[in-house]
């Protein structure tokens, strides 16, 4: 089922791709784990006929995150580093990609140690400034990718303006809007021809599915993926798809709760003498403050905060309770990692520092506790330092 665009995002997040069963009126959408289809003869059959290539669990959820963002369709891999590589893996041997140069590290760990190997270009460049993406273009330069707020340091790339950019040159644009999730910022709105998602994330909210999702603006690019679907087959199982449908029901409230309390949270890292500084786009000091508000709904609950060395950040990461050390976020429960040693490791030191990545950086993933809760618990574990 397709609801009417002008339903509102938390009516569409329950209601898009998600009708009530026919055969049963089941309110959740039936999880069909199935491999095959039973044919009526030679070419006639229901719309199924192997589950690599298509399984109904996962087409309600395609419709499902092709609603919510806005596109014309969406294709879910089995993680989000399968979506990305899905997407590069529309473009040929010799083609470049102008990237974001604060990207999640496992991004730019596929582009320069995998697809590198394949004969792919890519280039790095700092995308707050719009200008040094049409720098970086070149004559076989087939895409640009970002990343925005950037992971882990929150920095914010006008997207608007990147995609004029684009658009005048004939690029596709490709945003990662995992930390925002649709329902605080849409990049296809702004001029994007691809959003990709980890699932994993803020999209399925209970930090228990792997998953990853591309959403597409022109029906070339949705055929061309669900060719790579079939052809590749790092599709998402009909399980993990129920979980993200499952979640997504719950993302409008989930995102009001991380966001509120992101800011709550924030302010109290801004406000407290062992923090040395705090990066989070909803501070007014944030030098991004303003494109912000203009471009998200929200600030989210991602936050970085440093804490001025790998001593301190160490001493006060044992300490925490509430809030679970760990890779990953987006989940209801408040994640707190060490960027340095978890997700940013493979970018070594030299590619950390070029970039402004620190030892002592820490980065929280606000959940939904009661966030005094999360405050109490942050306190005790600064007092360590
Ligand atoms: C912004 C961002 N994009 C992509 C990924 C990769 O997703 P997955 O871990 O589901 O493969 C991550 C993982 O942390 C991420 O944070």
């Amino acid at each position: 089922m397709k609801t009417a665009k002008t339903l509102g995002f938390a009516t569409r997040a329950i209601h898009d791709g998600q009708a009530p069963d026919p055969l049963t009126g089941s309110v959740t959408v039936p999880i069909y784990p199935t491999s095959t289809y039973v044919q009526q003869g030679i070419g006639e059959h229901k719309g199924y006929e192997y589950s690599r290539v298509s399984n109904p669990t996962r087409t309600h959820l395609e419709e499902n995150l092709a609603s919510l963002e806005g596109g014309v369709a969406a294709r879910v891999y089995a993680s989000g580093m399968a979506a990305i590589h899905a997407i590069v893996s529309m473009l040929k041997s010799g083609d470049h990609v102008v990237c974001g140069n604060d990207l999640y590290g496992g991004t730019p760990r596929l582009f320069n140690q995998v697809m590198a190997d394949l004969g792919q270009e890519f280039s790095y460049v700092d995308t707050t400034e719009a200008d040094n993406v049409e720098r970086a273009i070149r004559k076989n330069t087939r895409m640009v990718y970002v990343e925005t707020p950037t992971n882990p340091l929150m920095r914010i790339s006008d997207l608007a303006a990147i995609a004029a950019i684009c658009k005048r040159r004939k690029i596709s644009l490709v945003v990662d809007n995992t930390f925002m999730s649709p329902y605080f910022q849409q990049p296809l709105a702004l001029g994007a021809d691809l959003v990709v998602h980890s699932t994993t994330k803020f999209l399925n909210g209970h930090s228990d599915g792997l998953g990853g999702v591309v959403v597409c603006a022109k029906q070339e690019h949705a055929d061309k993926l669900a060719f790579l679907q079939k052809a590749v087959g790092a599709i998402l199982s009909p399980f993990e798809c129920w979980l993200v449908l499952r979640g997504v029901k719950t993302l409008a409230a989930r995102m009001e709760i991380h966001d509120r309390s992101g800011r709550i949270v924030a302010d109290f890292l801004a406000k407290h003498k062992k923090v040395k500084a705090v990066f989070y786009p909803g501070l007014a000091n944030h030098p991004q403050h303003a494109l912000a508000r203009k471009q998200m709904s929200g600030f989210g609950s991602m936050i970085t905060f440093e804490t001025g060395s790998l001593k301190n950040a160490n001493k006060m990461l044992k300490k925490c309770r509430v809030c679970s050390l760990g890779e990953s976020l987006g989940g209801v429960e408040t994640l707190i990692s060490h960027p340095a040693t978890m997700t940013h490791a493979g970018l070594g030191e030299k590619g950390r520092k070029q970039i402004g990545i620190t030892d002592g950086m820490v980065r929280i993933s606000v959940g939904i506790e009661n966030v005094e809760d999360i405050i109490a618990d942050l306190d005790q574990a600064l007092a360590a330092i």
